[in-house]
């Protein structure tokens, strides 16, 4: 599998001995969630018609390579943080947020999910958020759950286009367009969502992030970039890239429509563009009718 590369055995043994563990941490330490954005983790399984039915030993592979890179092929690292982000997900419910939830119109017309196989490598999946859109609508980062469950939402649906073993295509590209943001006084709500998903993103979504993009960002803007810099740790924040010129953006990303971005695509707008029809994983289906069933008993 070409994902998996190992600069030293170390490196080769500690995936190793994590991926041997994976089963037993799932039972004794992850109440028995059993579930990574979409795919079953744990081959011993006491279900094996499930085993046999779901498992993908490559795709387990490639997931748990990247939770071994994320946290530096440090063992008890990458062991404690799997064990955080499989309770989050028992807890959360990522999956019905992405594809059972509807979520408020006004957040849907913002969140677009592209996808764009002739692209550079990892700049094939992109989710876009057009929150210079929601300038004036403050009231929709009142509710930070509701806002987070949109937002995690979107995440998944764009983790459901990516594939664990495909070095070309296992992280994804994000834009954020700031268009129609003229004058920006921090927001008490707004910064209180941002700090939110930015966590989550960090704490649950490890290695996934290809590049991200900030495009419309007038240059007294500055300031603002710089306090929402702090809730960044600082190998995310390498992968950011600011543009005032939103028609710039297709310098790096060529794809992407000609009108209002720069790119080569000419037939569509963004938002015809827009992935809407995603469904979940077969397992990720199996998951959620199984946690549906258990909500009615
Ligand atoms: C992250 C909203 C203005 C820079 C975020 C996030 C939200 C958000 C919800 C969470 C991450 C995500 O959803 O992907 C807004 C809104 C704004 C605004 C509603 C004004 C209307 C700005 C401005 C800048 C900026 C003017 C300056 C460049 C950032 C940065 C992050 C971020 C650097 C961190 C991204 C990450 O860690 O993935 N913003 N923002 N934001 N925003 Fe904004």
């Amino acid at each position: 599998m070409d994902t998996l590369k190992f600069n030293t055995d170390v490196e080769k043994s500690v995936f190793e001995e994590v991926f041997k563990d994976i089963p037993e941490l799932i039972k004794t330490k992850c109440g028995g969630y059993d579930e990574l954005y979409g795919y079953k983790l744990n081959p011993e399984d006491e279900d094996k018609a499930n085993v046999e039915k779901y498992y993908r030993e490559d795709v387990a592979k490639g997931i748990v390579y990247k939770l071994c890179k994320a946290y530096k092929f440090e063992r008890s690292e990458i062991i404690s943080n799997f064990i955080s982000i499989m309770r989050w997900r028992a807890d959360f419910n990522p999956l019905s947020a992405a594809f059972l939830e509807s979520h408020d119109k006004e957040l849907q017309e913002v969140g677009i999910l592209t996808s764009y196989p002739a692209e550079s490598a990892n700049k094939k999946i992109v989710t876009w958020n057009l929150y210079g859109q929601l300038v004036k609508k403050k009231h929709l980062f009142e509710d930070v759950e509701k806002f987070l469950r949109y937002r995690i939402g979107l995440m998944e649906r764009g983790l459901r286009l990516l594939d664990f073993n495909d070095e070309s295509n296992c992280y994804m590209t994000q834009v954020h367009d700031y268009k129609g943001v003229s004058v920006f006084k921090t927001d008490g709500a707004i910064k209180k969502c941002t700090k939110q998903v930015i966590h989550i993103f960090q704490k649950y979504y490890p290695e996934l992030l290809y590049a991200k993009y900030f495009v419309n960002v007038p240059s007294f803007f500055g300031l603002v970039y710089d306090v929402v810099k702090k809730f960044v740790d600082a190998e995310t924040m390498k992968k950011f890239v600011v543009l005032s010129d939103g028609a710039k953006l297709g310098r790096y990303l060529k794809s992407c429509p000609k009108t209002p971005y720069g790119g080569s695509g000419e037939k569509k707008t963004l938002q015809q563009e827009n992935f809407t029809d995603v469904r979940p994983t077969e397992y990720g289906q199996f998951i959620l009718e199984r946690s549906s069933n258990q909500d009615i008993d």
